[in-house]
Parts: structure tokens; C-alpha cells; sequence
């Protein structure tokens, strides 16, 4: 991997809230106006399959209810995670990690998989997820950037797969945010928007990281980050911020 591959101008769920997010339907959506970096969420099936599901539970953007980790990658399959949008977006599948994936290489797209481990399960799933990204990444030009609010998560995944780079999701900064970022090996801090200014970006990039943060829909907002530096900010509002090349 390069020093720092990654565009600046990443699409959150895929199109934010213009499609389904965390569908395939979203990424094309936010591919359409020129995004080639998408954030996703991805989470465990009962049989251990990595998915896309920003929630702990079905409810709010399937057809399903429950956990989504009671449901085998077979039952989610049945699911409808469009129509809860929109009715042009009616039977859209729930996407496994595979299918992502192969449209990602197959375009010539990046990816920031978020680690987002149902309750009780971060160690599993960091490794689970780190583990297939691995696999289904190998041929990749750039490899995924992996990212988490969970410091169990992001260790298990160094554990099997160090190689891969890994960002820190902190909402807030804690005063020790810098050492934490030391003791997991990050190469990036990934903060909610409303931490950063030019001296948090400034400490962050002499300390040696880079700086990505969500979710940036203001232009004017993002403008500033991105003239304090930012290394990668993540928006819903794929429609208002043009990506750079
Ligand atoms: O990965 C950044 C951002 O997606 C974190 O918040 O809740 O949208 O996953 P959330
Ligand atoms: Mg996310």
C-alpha cells in the first residue's frame, strides 16, 4: 500500500440516504455522481457470515425483526432491505461482504469496512470480518480500509490480518485518543466531525496519522476540513459534495 491511497471524498452506507444504505443499490447510486470510496457497516449472521447492517436489529431497514445475528446468512437472504426506502427500491437485497466485494474490484472502487459487531460479539466478528476482507481483497490494488468504535473489534482484527490498515471511530475524543490510536497500531483516527479542527488535525498528522471523519453533509463544513487538512471525509450528501479526483 501506498503511503496514503485513499480519496478524500468518501460516500457513507454506500449513498447515504438517497438509496438504501448498505445496499448494492446505494453504492451505485453514489458511484453515479463520481464517488470511488464507499463506507459500509458489516456485521455477523447466525452462521457467521459477514453482511451489511448498520443496526443490531432487522427492523428499521428489512422486512425482519430481531437480532440480526439470529437470522443464517439463508434466512437473510429472504429479506427485503429496499422497500423500507422507497418502492423503487422494493426487493433489494440485505449484501453479503463477497458480493461488495466483487463490485468494488470489479469498478475500481475503495472501501472503509466498519466493524460494527453486534452487542456481545466484538472479538468474533473483528476477526471474522478482517479475515475474509484478507481473502476477498488479496488481488486488490488497495486494500480495505478497516475501521471500528470498537477497540476489541479493531484488536482481533490486527490479530489475524495486521497487514490490512485500521482507523479508530471515536464520537468523542477522549484525552488520551493519541495513545490509543499508538496501542492498536491505526494508521488513521476516523472522528465525528464535530471534534476536528485544524489543531486536532494538525497533532493527529505529526503524530504520524492520517484523519478521516463523518458524516459531513454542509459543503461549507467539509470545505473546512478539508483545508485543515483531512485526509478522508465520509457524507451522505453525495448529491451536494463533488468528489475530488
Ligand atoms: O464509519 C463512520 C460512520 O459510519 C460511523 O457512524 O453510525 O453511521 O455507522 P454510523
Ligand atoms: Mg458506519
Amino acid at each position: 500500500m501506498k503511503d496514503w491511497p485513499f480519496p478524500r471524498h468518501i460516500a457513507h452506507r454506500g449513498a447515504g440516504k438517497l438509496a438504501p444504505e448498505n445496499t448494492l443499490a446505494a453504492f451505485r447510486h453514489g458511484a453515479s455522481f463520481g464517488y470511488r470510496m464507499f463506507e459500509f457497516d458489516v456485521k455477523l449472521s447466525a452462521d457467521g457470515e459477514p453482511v451489511l447492517m448498520h443496526d443490531a436489529t432487522l427492523d428499521r431497514t428489512t422486512t425482519g425483526s430481531g437480532r440480526v445475528d439470529a437470522m443464517t446468512l439463508g434466512e437473510l437472504a429472504a429479506l427485503d432491505a429496499g422497500g423500507w426506502h422507497s418502492p423503487a427500491y422494493a426487493g433489494e437485497p440485505v449484501p453479503t461482504l463477497v458480493a461488495i466485494a466483487r463490485y468494488t474490484q470489479a469498478n475500481g472502487f475503495m472501501v472503509n469496512i466498519e466493524i460494527k459487531p453486534v452487542p456481545g460479539t466484538e472479538y468474533r466478528t473483528g476477526a471474522a470480518v478482517a479475515l475474509d476482507a484478507l481473502t476477498l481483497w488479496k488481488h486488490a490494488a488497495v486494500p480495505p480500509l478497516l475501521s471500528s468504535f470498537s477497540e476489541e473489534a479493531l484488536e482481533a482484527a490486527h490479530k489475524v490480518a495486521p497487514g490490512l490498515p485500521r482507523a479508530l471511530l471515536l464520537d468523542k475524543l477522549p484525552p488520551d485518543w493519541l495513545e490509543r490510536l499508538r496501542r492498536l497500531e491505526c494508521v488513521a483516527l476516523d472522528a465525528n466531525h464535530s471534534e476536528l479542527d485544524a489543531a486536532v488535525i494538525g497533532a493527529a498528522h505529526a503524530a504520524g496519522f492520517k484523519v478521516l471523519c463523518y458524516t459531513v453533509n454542509d459543503p461549507a463544513r467539509a470545505q473546512d476540513l478539508l483545508d485543515w487538512g483531512l485526509d478522508g471525509l465520509i457524507t451522505d450528501a453525495v448529491d451536494q459534495i463533488r468528489p475530488q479526483p
